[in-house]
């Protein structure tokens, strides 16, 4: 099984092209729509990708979150769900699988990550406690943060070189992790985070040495670890890939060593196991007695944590998918061939190649927009604009305000081009290499944006805004010159 993973199948005409190892048996029916459409769904978003209808969108690449295409054998497991409020078989089954791929006794189910990003927090961090990782994820920091922690991001120095040929830039640096205790002693740590694939700097993976260095470091200090698995999946993979100890390893054996070195590891289910949902599992009794309770009054009884069964039991069987090349190896792939692509054509796209998406850099794609107008914000709309190719603003208006009212500008200005597991296929691929490549030769075109509305709290999903002139119309002009009547 291990050997067949998709890069490695050669075309004869040395092409490298990714190969789709399965088939489709359920399509859905996409819109692609004339640019004025596009125009009108866009203002009426308020700029924001967030807002905007799928009715209205050609590709989706907002996310691989809950959008993963689903296998048949997933779906079929859907009908013998157990519906019971307490001791419902589906749970029993989702727990014996997640023992299998993660290798911990005690489950606590909940409704998504975030829920359980929320009873971690509520459970171990205390007012004035530091939480170092490799780097935050929004609904992470603000779990935190509500709690009275701070996150201290302690990556290494290259992690944020948008170009780069380091294979792990998700590590964590070990030299400032041993800083980070001589300044706060082990009492204020109220656990080391490692989050797999690195979400926020373009699903960048860390190497198993790096999570061995980082356990011995929190074995020293009596601190825990705590794994975000969310992305285990792809960072498995590239560890498999790029780590010359793991080459013959299988997925299996590499996420079973991986959440070894983890007390606690917690997941969304929604990219995990392509379903919806998700979980924190532990060996300790002791930790699983702490979560409990908060797990009862959050999300629901300790046998279904705010999911229904149908979702647990495809994610019972998703999650052992995880453990198929075939599988896993689908996303990272495409991405590889879309980054590539890219970079090929001198477009500043992150580099190398990760998990979950295609990262473009809005700052290096739009030098002349200034970051407090919102680049990767503005590159998202535009490529909207002249694609129906939905992306993900991860860049300053994802970021925060200071106490006086200031932007806080983001370490990383990124527009994500998400490839959920499955979804999309090579020509899909194509064009969106082909937009984003003529919308890099007609990038003078594109100017910034300004808020409008913006909530206090993850301005980002609701937040409303509008340019700063009257670019989107001098683009659309210039794409109607060249496309004539073509979509
Ligand atoms: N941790 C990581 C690394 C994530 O990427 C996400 C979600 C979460 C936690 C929260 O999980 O959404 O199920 O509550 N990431 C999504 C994304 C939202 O689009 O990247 P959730």
């Amino acid at each position: 099984m291990d050997a067949n993973i998709t890069q490695e199948i050669k075309f004869h005409s040395g092409e490298k092209i990714p190969v789709e190892l399965h088939k489709v048996r359920i399509v859905q029916k996409l819109f692609l729509k004339p640019i004025e459409d596009r125009f009108k769904a866009i203002q009426t978003g308020g700029y924001n990708t967030f807002l905007l209808n799928t009715k209205d969108i050609f590709l989706d690449m907002l996310t691989d979150s809950g959008t993963n295409a689903m296998s048949d054998n997933q779906v079929a497991s859907m009908l013998q769900a157990d519906d019971a409020y307490a001791g419902s078989q589906s749970f029993y089954r989702m727990e014996e699988a997640l023992r299998q791929v993660f290798g911990k006794h005690y489950v606590l189910p909940v409704h998504q990550g975030r829920a359980a990003e929320n009873i971690i927090s509520q459970v171990f961090i205390k007012k004035g406690d530091v939480i170092p990782m490799n780097y935050h994820f929004t609904t992470t920091k603000e779990h935190m943060e509500l709690n009275g922690g701070t996150v201290l991001e302690i990556y290494e120095d290259h992690a944020l070189d948008i170009k780069s040929s380091e294979p792990f830039k998700g590590n964590i640096d070990i030299q400032k992790l041993k800083a980070v205790f001589d300044e706060y002693g082990k009492e204020r740590v109220a656990f080391v985070r490692m989050e797999a694939s690195t979400n926020l700097i373009g699903g960048q993976p860390f190497s198993m040495k790096n999570m061995r260095d980082v356990k011995e470091i929190c074995d020293e200090h009596g601190t825990m670890m705590v794994l975000d698995a969310s992305l285990i999946g792809e960072n498995a993979y590239f560890i498999k890939k790029r780590e010359e100890e793991f080459k013959n390893a299988s997925i299996k054996d590499i996420l079973n060593e991986m959440c070894s070195y983890a007390d606690m590891v917690y997941f969304s289910s929604r990219k995990v196991s392509s379903t919806r949902g998700g979980g924190i599992v532990t060996d300790s009794e002791d930790l699983f007695l702490k979560m409990r309770d908060l797990l009862v009054l959050f999300e629901g009884f300790l046998t279904y944590g705010g999911m229904s069964v149908r979702e647990i039991e495809a994610m019972a069987v998703g999650i052992m998918e995880t453990c198929d090349d075939t599988v896993i190896s689908q996303s990272p792939s495409f991405i590889e061939y879309a980054v590539n692509q890219l970079d090929d054509a001198g477009i500043p796209v992150i580099t190398p190649p990760g998990a979950l998406g295609c990262h473009i850099d809005a700052k290096g794609f739009l030098p002349h927009v200034p970051q407090k107008d919102y680049p990767a914000g503005a590159l998202a709309a535009a490529l909207f604009i002249i694609s129906g190719i939905r992306g993900m603003e991860r860049g300053t208006v994802s970021s925060v305000r200071d106490e006086n009212g200031d932007d806080i500008l983001a370490d990383v200005e990124l527009l994500r081009l998400a490839f959920p597991r499955r979804v999309f296929t090579l020509s899909q691929t194509m064009f969106v290499v082909d937009r984003v490549k003529w919308l890099y030769e007609n990038r003078d075109l594109v100017g910034g944006l300004v808020f409008v509305d913006e909530p206090p709290l993850l301005r980002f999903f609701m937040g409303k805004l509008a340019p700063n002139s009257d670019w989107p119309e001098k683009l659309i002009a210039k794409f109607k010159e060249d496309f004539g009547d073509s979509l």
